[in-house]
């Protein structure tokens, strides 16, 4: 039986504890971490963890020395660096979220120091695990499209989406969190480069915050959203957290919990926090400073090229990608997959899914890493596990395309950015 530690007991770490639990029979979460008191109060009964391995500092926590074989590092991105260095110097194995750090010499340091310690330290690339991603990977890698010639990815991020993480919540600022392509698109990034399986050579980046500023608000508008005449407005926070349509209802729930801090939070509750909170505020009138939409070219050693574009602006959350390769095509458009061969038939590879890449990439992210832990891991996964090393790029990327945007999206090569 191999043992795990959580440290974060948020919206990530209390999903991937479920998925252990649920998926992951020879593997056990033995210790908490949070900074929260509430947070470990609620979370450690149902796993049955004793309030002596509950610690409300990573100093309590790091201090027991090695108290199992791995750790998940689920706090916000600006503690993963600090976190993850002082869990590798103890020798535990960890699954860490993304993004590692938006400071490249972190990253490396990270990722020598985990080879110097001997443990795995594996990024939450999560969507690289999905059966959708994976097949679109098994294609290019079983040379179905011939040579890749050029991506082109869009991550729609969803306007309700949009506001809640990246204008009120906790990815609004680049001081507090990191830029949103760093935020939200590393893992685009990452599934771009994976899928090219050819070095990044050069990137150029245009974006900004464009829209949810001061100068963009109603003449009408209120600060708060409560207090708000403006009609139709569909950011206005009291419909999208209390009167939201069946479709976003799952990620509703999510919402309500981040703004409340409670799990199964009452009207009252999100009332409250509409009121005081920032989730309550008017996104023109937000501390926000992350771009809404922002474009990346890049081209590869290969001599193929790729964009992909960040967009605050769509009514769903998706990912849509255009595969090209010099014998067909691939069209992903979030849970459906198409292939076309040139001059051959048109295939569905996937027609539709219950449940997102995102979710089911969760899932088989945790069952990997557990089986990782256990020396379990089959041939065929272990290729495309997202060691940092492997995933480092993709933060390469968004720093080389943060660079070229704040200097007028000249040419900037990823491997140069130190
Ligand atoms: N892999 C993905 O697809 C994906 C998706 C969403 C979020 N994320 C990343 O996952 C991380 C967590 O996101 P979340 O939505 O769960 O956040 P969250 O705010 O819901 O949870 C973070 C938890 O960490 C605790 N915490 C904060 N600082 C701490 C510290 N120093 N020591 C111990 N506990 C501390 C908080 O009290 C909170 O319970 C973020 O870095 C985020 O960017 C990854």
């Amino acid at each position: 039986m191999k043992t795990i530690s959580v440290i974060g007991l948020g919206n990530r770490g209390t999903e991937y504890m479920m998925f252990v639990k649920m998926f992951c029979k020879n593997v056990k979460i033995v210790a908490l971490c949070d900074t929260s008191e509430q947070a470990l109060t609620d979370i450690a009964p149902r796993y049955k963890i004793p309030r002596d391995k509950c610690f409300s500092s990573t100093n309590d926590f790091f201090a027991q020395g090695k108290i199992s074989d791995a750790v998940f590092i689920c706090t916000q991105d600006k503690t993963h660096y600090e976190i993850g260095r002082r869990a590798i110097e103890i020798g535990y194995h960890i699954l860490m979220e993304k993004p590692v750090s938006d400071n490249l010499t972190e990253c490396i340091e990270l990722m020598d120091l985990s080879k110097q310690h001997n443990v795995n330290m594996v990024v939450c690339h999560v969507l690289r695990y999905s059966n959708y991603y994976q097949k679109i990977k098994n294609c290019i890698r079983d040379g179905i499209l011939g040579d890749i010639v050029n991506i082109n990815h869009i991550e729609n991020v969803g306007y309700f989406h949009f506001a809640h993480s990246y204008v009120r919540g906790n990815w609004k600022s680049e001081k507090t969190a990191t830029p949103s392509l760093m935020a939200k698109c590393c893992h685009d990034l990452d599934l771009i480069q994976w899928f090219m399986g050819s070095e990044c050579t050069s990137v150029s980046s245009y974006g900004e915050l464009s829209i949810f500023k001061k100068q963009n608000a109603p003449a009408n508008a209120a600060e708060r959203c409560v207090d708000c005449k403006v009609e139709k407005c569909p950011y206005n926070a009291v419909n999208l957290y209390l009167k939201d349509p069946f479709w976003k209802a799952k990620f509703v729930k999510y919402m309500r919990r981040t703004l409340t801090g409670k799990t199964g939070a009452s009207k009252a509750d999100v009332l409250e926090a509409l009121k005081n909170g920032d989730y309550g505020k008017c996104v023109y009138h937000s501390e926000n400073d992350v771009c809404d939409h922002q474009i990346v070219a890049m081209q590869f050693a290969n001599g193929a090229t790729a964009t992909h574009t960040l967009n605050a602006f769509s009514n769903k959350m998706m990912r849509e990608s255009r595969i090209v390769g010099t014998k067909g095509e691939l069209i992903a458009t979030d849970k459906k997959l198409v292939l076309n061969i040139f001059g051959g038939r048109k295939r569905t590879l996937i027609a539709g899914s219950l449940i997102t890449g995102h979710i089911e990439g969760d899932y088989r992210t945790v069952i990997a890493f557990c089986k990782l832990l256990n020396g379990k891991l089959d041939e065929s996964l272990m290729q495309d596990v997202t060691f940092i090393s492997d995933t480092i790029a993709s933060h390469q990327i968004v720093m080389a395309a943060e660079k070229s945007r704040h200097n007028g999206g000249i040419p900037v090569d990823p491997q140069k950015i130190i």
